[in-house]
């Protein structure tokens, strides 16, 4: 009887070498030996009929002792298992917080979505509210409204998509103006931004383009109002140190009209390639509402004046980020396009 003690002792012995390399494993040996109804040791209990009385006590002891090794030793295996699948794990999720992160490619706005939006913020911090027109204008609204009547040598200026002899694809935002001014009566601050379409083709012009309207009608409103404005405007967009300049010029729909350039980002003023060697840069047209232009809209002119501008938000958006050609702002390379991300 105790060769076969000592047989099962060995056996788990050898059994915890060489067949427990997990903690599954382990908890199937330990069943082998230690199970209520199937196990091994178990087994010898019910043996205790065939012992000599005089022997039962210590058949019974000796039992009982290899049970409670087992169960150490088993105890002892389950430990070091867990211990072992442990260490595998942690090895395995070790992470190294020294290695270069992994690159998450974002998209961004395309830059004209980015400009336009930088606009409207600037703008809408002035509290000018957004007027969205269409595309599609008739003659009136995009000409004769704005003092521009058939005939008149400034259509010239804009080559016209004309869809039928009445209606025609907008040539300027400004046609949105009239639009507003039939249907509210001042205070207005509006800003509009749109696409826009003239049959013009080269480097730095494009058949559909967008522009941003402002137009602002009240009592009392002067060009001082509109040169503050801009200047608001081109330090929010080329920086803090740059301001505006007010040229003469010439559109049907503002008297006086001036041309608006911006000092030199680059250069600060000094001349450079980018002004040509002027230190100023061309950027909007703008001016004072044009009495008729009010009164073609049942505003009165005596009580209320205006100022409006047209931003080209292309030009805007070239001039920042040097671009150069207008088309790279519609060929869609993405090459070109992941360069701009300024929101
Ligand atoms: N509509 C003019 C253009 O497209 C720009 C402009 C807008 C000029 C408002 C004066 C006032 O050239």
């Amino acid at each position: 009887m105790k060769e076969e003690l000592a047989a099962i002792k060995q056996e788990i012995l050898d059994g915890i070498k060489e067949k427990a390399t997990s903690r599954a494993e382990a908890f199937e040996l330990r069943k082998q030996y230690l199970d209520s109804k199937m196990g091994k040791i178990s087994g010898l209990m019910k043996q205790m009929k065939t012992i000599a009385p005089e022997e039962k006590a210590e058949f019974g002891k000796s039992v009982n002792e290899l049970k409670n090794w087992a169960l150490e030793q088993f105890t002892a295996l389950d430990e070091k298992m867990k211990k072992l699948e442990l260490e595998k794990r942690y090895a395995k999720e070790k992470i190294d917080v020294t290695m270069p992160a992994k690159n998450i490619e974002t998209g961004n706005l395309h830059p004209i979505t980015q400009m336009r939006n930088q606009l409207i913020d600037v703008f809408a911090g002035m509290g000018f509210e957004i007027y969205e027109g269409s595309e599609v204008e008739n003659d009136y609204y995009n000409f004769t409204a704005l003092n521009t009547p058939k005939d008149h040598p400034a259509r010239d200026m804009q080559d016209t998509f004309y869809l039928s002899p009445e209606f025609l694809l907008r040539t300027q935002t400004s046609s949105g103006q009239i639009h507003v001014m039939e249907s509210k009566k001042p205070p207005i601050k509006i800003l509009s931004p749109g696409k826009v379409f003239r049959s013009d083709d080269d480097a730095t012009h494009s058949p559909m383009f967008s522009q941003m309207e402002g137009l602002v009608v009240d009592e009392k409103i002067t060009l001082c109002d509109l040169k503050g404005m801009l200047d608001v405007f081109v330090k929010k967009i080329y920086g803090e140190d740059t301001t505006t300049r007010l040229r003469p010029s010439y559109f049907p729909f503002t008297e006086p009209s001036v041309e608006v350039d911006v000092s030199c980002f680059e250069c600060g003023g000094k001349g450079c390639k980018l002004c040509k060697g002027t230190g100023w840069i061309e950027i909007l047209g703008a001016g004072i509402v044009n009495k008729k232009v009010l009164e073609n809209c049942g505003i009165d002119s005596e009580k209320y004046s205006g100022l409006a501008f047209g931003i080209g938000i292309e030009r805007t958006a070239m001039l920042k980020y040097g671009i150069n050609n207008i088309k790279m702002l519609f060929e869609s390379d993405l090459r070109v396009l992941k360069q701009i991300n300024d929101n």
